[in-house]
């Protein structure tokens, strides 16, 4: 069977990236990517590409080849959902903030709302593609809904991961280490499966392009996820010893990493990793593993939680006991506030709990971040329910300029790890702040003998003085 059109369910940060370079590399096949989000929409068709909601490296020039040629953005999900013979659903699946499994399991009300809408709608035959991060077994969920609902149709479900990172997703979505697809082992399944494989080979070599039933596929995608979040745990827990032993996170994590068993990367001590993914799939394997009455698996993984909350509380400590033990009405300068550079995502960016944490401490924060807008970072803060949003006005400024945020201020903390920080003049930022200057590098990102040189009490994540 050969795909011409496509649909996608959610145009976030995942859809929106991913449709892209499928249009890009597939210039025959029609991509339509709908939402029920207007405004999101709205942006994604915005004349100048620069503007598209989702920033990342590379992606304006790819819509801008693609759309209006081969993609497309709309609010009409019915017509394309009607139109398509393969439909990506890539919608939310955040963790329930209710109910059984409140705080851990993934909360499939959108996906389910998905499923009941491409039955009510389908007139043909469809693949119905698992995109978003699910729990393992839902695809058995998808195949009940359609098959009991739809119109009498045959619907093939595949499990389709994503493994792009934010930051270097079209590099990642050109140049895929492997592709995963997921599906029935019947015949009309691996029909599904060699649809789907014949879109990706485009531009995928062969044998990048992995093909396996749908549970596996559903647990490697979260799998992949907690074995790189447990990385970033197991160094962060070194981090700590290393302040109280001289010994040093990064010389540490070099040493290790030569050994080509575990390899050089995700060994970046941090404050805590954030993101979409790490935490909620996690919690979806303790979640999972519990149900099952695995206590023993569940509790291996929920230590990758535990040290996380911990990496970003101990930031939060450090800071207050270096400033005397009270940081209250003292400035902060926090530079960065997305999970992660190159991107504009602060979906549980550690530093949202850091500043929650300096804040009920009635500290004063501002902060610069190159992406994240003012109404963005207040949205996050006043998620969290600490505090009314007029205090969280009251305590915390976000502005443009990062010399600005930094005037005035006691301590400057780096939150996230962009390089447009490294070259900052930091004599000139040292020159304006109250002294004794701190800085808190909470990304290894600076040149710590640089600094104190110029002046600055540095405390950097895994290290002493
Ligand atoms: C992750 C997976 O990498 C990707 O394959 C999956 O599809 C989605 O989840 P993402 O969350 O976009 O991608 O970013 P990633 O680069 O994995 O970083 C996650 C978090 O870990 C960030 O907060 C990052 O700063 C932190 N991190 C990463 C570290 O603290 N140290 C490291 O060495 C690496
Ligand atoms: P991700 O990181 O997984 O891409 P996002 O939250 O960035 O997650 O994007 C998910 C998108 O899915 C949102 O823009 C949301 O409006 C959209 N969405 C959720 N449910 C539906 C639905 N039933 N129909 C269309 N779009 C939906």
């Amino acid at each position: 069977m050969k795909i011409q059109k496509i649909c996608c369910i959610g145009a976030g940060y995942v859809g929106g990236p991913t449709m892209a370079v499928i249009a890009k590399q597939c210039p025959d096949i029609t991509v339509t990517v709908v939402d029920i989000n207007e405004a999101r929409i709205a942006a994604w068709n915005d004349e100048n590409v620069d503007n598209i909601p989702v920033y990342e490296p590379g992606l304006s020039a790819v819509v801008a080849e693609a759309r209006g040629r081969n993609l497309f953005f709309s609010t009409d999900v019915d017509k394309a959902i009607d139109e398509a013979e393969m439909i990506f659903i890539s919608v939310n699946t955040p963790t329930k903030t209710y109910g059984e499994g409140k705080g851990q399991a993934a909360d499939l009300k959108w996906i389910e709302l998905c499923a009941r809408q491409i039955a009510r709608v389908a007139q043909g035959d469809k693949i119905v593609v698992e995109k978003s991060t699910l729990p393992v077994r839902t695809a058995s969920t998808l195949k009940d809904i359609l098959t009991h609902t739809g119109n009498g149709l045959n619907f093939q479900i595949l499990s389709n991961p994503e493994f792009l990172a934010e930051g270097t997703a079209v590099d990642d979505l050109m140049n895929p280490d492997r592709v995963l697809i997921g599906g029935d082992q019947t015949e009309e399944g691996k029909n599904a499966i060699e649809a789907l494989v014949n879109v990706y080979a485009r531009w995928v070599p062969k044998d990048r392009i992995l093909t396996t039933n749908v549970w596996s596929s559903e647990l490697s995608k979260l799998t992949a996820n907690a074995y790189l979040a447990q990385r970033v745990s197991s160094i962060n827990s070194l981090s700590e010893l290393c302040e109280h032993t001289e010994a040093d996170v990064n010389e540490v994590a070099r040493a290790i990493g030569t050994d080509s068993r575990i390899g050089p990367k995700f060994l970046k001590a941090s404050v805590g990793f954030g993101g979409s993914c790490f935490q909620k799939d996690i919690l979806n394997l303790v979640y999972i593993s519990r149900t099952y009455g695995l206590h023993e698996v569940a509790d291996y993984w929920e230590q990758v939680i535990i040290m996380n909350d911990h990496q970003k509380r101990r930031f939060a400590k450090k800071i207050i006991r270096n400033l005397y033990n009270t940081v209250s009405g003292k400035k902060i300068a926090f530079l960065g506030w997305a999970f992660k550079k190159d991107t504009n995502d602060t979906r549980e960016s550690a530093a949202i709990y850091v500043a929650d944490h300096l804040l009920n401490e009635q500290s004063k924060i501002a902060v610069y971040d190159p992406k994240v807008t003012e109404k963005q970072i207040f949205s996050d803060l006043d998620y969290l329910g600490s505090r009314s949003p007029e205090e969280n006005r009251k305590q915390l400024q976000a502005e443009k300029d990062p010399y600005k945020v930094c005037k005035g201020s006691h301590a400057v903390a780096v939150l996230t790890e962009w390089d447009e920080f490294k070259s900052y003049d930091w004599q000139k930022i040292y020159d304006s702040m109250l002294k004794p200057a701190h800085i808190f590098d909470g990304r290894n990102l600076l040149d710590k003998e640089a600094l104190k040189a110029i002046g600055f009490q540095v405390h950097a994540i895994g290290s002493t003085n």
